[in-house]
């Protein structure tokens, strides 16, 4: 099965190690980047190579030590230009050959972000990171920019000297710049094939700060006190996680918490998880992030989906591994409290999407489908409810996790299709042939919108949330002086998160209920980015007007995605916000992440 995201002719040949020399520049905020990529050819008498580019330009091709031609062929909008090279000699297949390119980024790269010093929290220095996932390695540099080649590679990357220099690997030595005394080349060695969209690079102010034997957290002095707590308990997860699936084959695991305009909740960067710092909850109470991560470290990072229609092998699986986690820290009864409040979740972006759009497939078609635009909570929460409703058909827990260990041994190093890994299923269980077959496979992985059966849920934890969520909708404006404060005295931060989750997937409150939860509750004053975002999301839908700039200035502030776009998206929808929004917006697109100002400018429906 090809890959629908790349150009890049994978099946003809494989790309096995690239060793990258990388210059950056932030006075002219590009990346000059020299790649050696050792290619074996699959088949005989190759004698063209296609690689993966997108705002590069190309300099040089050498294909060993001899110079070669090239050409970019047509671009496309989101897919980029592919690279054509005529190789001096026809490829045999089994032979290997290295191909030099020397190239450099456009300062429009959709894989950097270049923050000036006032972006960052420390204001003296520039700070720069990348984010590949999915389809942005090909704006670094050239590459086949598909998850199911996978490489080794080698870093030296030149970068002014007062900065530090992190990338998805093992730290390999540093130097003084030989071409320039104002810089410092830092080495990274990653010896574990990896897919391109987990090649990731960060430059910055940065400290870092030991919190356990194969952990360093980093991030900007200004945050490190913060992060070192929020984060101290990564150690115990990562054991936890050994102690489900097996050996961690990383060695390091360390963090880099961004600036606020990072797009996602975390990335699970090989040796360098990145994660945002609207986790910094001051209570270790958004750590499940982490959880999430480290569990990639199997589910993604070695066994890796094969194409980005195969995503939920990588997130659902993943966010099954997460909740074991969460299970293990914090009890059974809280891994199904999560679950349930992931159907939730599903059934929010089942209504965002629109129960019959097939992007809400759990195995979308992505043929001419830019894979940022198509990506959602489905893969992760459908895909999860699938495992977990399997792991209920098939005898519990505990028989489910053979399953998974096996698969992860099996395909370990390798990447994965939705049909290798139930085929790998029924091989499993083999003995259990007849419950399988009455599986709807075709309700759940090809049709759109909610999945066919629902799991079941121990209610223990959620009870408390469906019970006020209850009197909050179900009370008349001469109820609310039954609300008080004491309606939260024993429902954890997890528990308020969910109590909004449920009420966001009602009709829109009136007004005066959301006037007199504030009144009791005070939730304007929480600081916890998730109860945050989905409170501002209640009030601007009850069209509460004295919050817009409390929601514009959460939108603003951070950047993360799955806050960001929701925002905007519900400040656009009310009347007496929209103008203000769009202008907000128009205001601070120069200061955004590339990729999340293109899809708010969508969103907003401006150009
Ligand atoms: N790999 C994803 C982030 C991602 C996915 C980036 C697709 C780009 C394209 C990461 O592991 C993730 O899922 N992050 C979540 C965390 C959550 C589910 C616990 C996030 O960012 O919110
Ligand atoms: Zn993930």
């Amino acid at each position: 099965m090809a890959d629908p995201s790349s150009f890049a002719s994978a099946d003809q040949f494989i790309t096995r190690h690239i060793n990258l020399k990388l210059c950056v520049d932030f006075d002219c905020r590009v990346i000059r980047a020299s790649s050696s990529l050792t290619v074996r050819g699959l088949h005989d008498s190759l004698s063209q190579l296609i690689f993966d580019t997108k705002d590069l330009t190309i300099k040089k091709v050498s294909v060993n030590g001899q110079e070669a031609k090239y050409s970019l062929g047509t671009s496309h909008k989101f897919k980029g230009t592919p690279l054509e090279i005529t190789l001096p000699f026809p490829l045999t297949r089994g032979q290997e050959i290295v191909v030099d390119i020397s190239s450099e980024t456009s300062p429009k790269s959709s894989a950097l972000q270049w923050l000036k010093p006032e972006q960052t929290a420390g204001k003296i220095h520039p700070y720069l990171f990348s984010q590949c996932q999915a389809t942005h390695c090909r704006t670094i540099i050239p590459c086949q920019d598909t998850p199911s080649v996978k490489f080794t590679y080698y870093c030296q990357i030149s970068v002014p000297k007062e900065l530090v220099a992190l990338m998805s690997a093992l730290h390999d030595g540093e130097i003084s710049d030989p071409d320039d005394n104002s810089r410092k080349i830092y080495r990274f060695k990653q010896n574990v094939p990896i897919p391109s969209y987990l090649i990731a690079l960060v430059v910055g102010a940065l400290e870092g700060r030991s919190v356990g034997p194969r952990t360093t957290v980093w991030t900007e002095k200004e945050l490190l006190e913060a992060s070192v707590y929020e984060f101290a308990e990564t150690e115990k997860m990562l054991k936890y996680a050994e102690d489900l699936v097996g050996p961690y084959v990383w060695e390091r695991y360390d963090l880099l918490i961004l600036p606020p305009s990072f797009p996602y909740g975390g990335m699970e960067n090989p040796c360098l998880t990145f994660v945002t710092p609207t986790l910094l909850a001051g209570d270790r109470s958004l750590a499940s992030v982490i959880a999430h991560e480290i569990s990639h470290s199997w589910t993604g990072n070695l066994v890796t989906n094969r194409t980005w229609e195969n995503f939920w092998l990588n997130e659902g699986h993943t966010v099954y591994l997460e909740r074991r986690i969460d299970g293990l820290l914090h009890g059974e009864e809280f891994r199904q409290f999560k679950a349930l409040g992931g159907w939730k979740e599903l059934q929010n972006a089942v209504n965002t999407f629109g129960a019959s759009n097939v992007l809400t497939n759990l195995v979308p078609n992505l043929h001419e489908v830019d894979v940022d635009e198509a990506f959602s909570s489905v893969p992760y929460e459908k895909g999860f409810a699938l495992l977990f409703y399997l792991e209920q058909l098939l005898g519990g827990p505990a028989v489910f996790l053979g399953f998974l260990k096996n698969y992860l041994q099996v395909f370990a190093y390798k990447t994965v299709t939705t049909e290798d890994w139930k085929k790998f299923l029924y091989s499993y269980f083999k003995d259990k042939v007849e419950i399988l077959d009455k599986v709807d496979w075709d309700g759940w992985m090809n049709t759109p919108g909610m999945p066919p059966v629902q799991p079941k849920y121990d209610m223990t934890l959620a009870n408390a949330c469906i019970a006020l969520s209850k009197r909050w909708v179900e009370a008349k404006e001469c109820d609310l002086s039954s609300f008080s404060a004491e309606d939260l005295k024993d429902i954890s931060s997890h528990q308020r998160i969910e109590l909004l989750t449920l009420l966001l997937l009602q009709e829109p409150l009136p007004v005066s209920h959301v006037k007199r939860m504030q009144e009791v509750y005070n939730f304007n004053e929480v600081k916890n980015s998730e109860i945050r975002f989905r409170w501002l999301r209640l009030c601007i839908r009850a069209k509460w007007e004295e919050v817009i700039p409390l929601a514009l200035k959460m939108a603003t502030e951070q950047g993360r995605m799955k806050f960001t776009r929701p925002l905007y998206r519900d400040l656009y929808n009310f009347d007496k916000a929209r103008d203000e929004a769009v202008s907000t917006f128009l205001k601070n697109r120069a200061y955004m992440h590339p990729v999340t100002e293109m899809l708010v400018a969508k969103d907003l429906h401006v150009n």
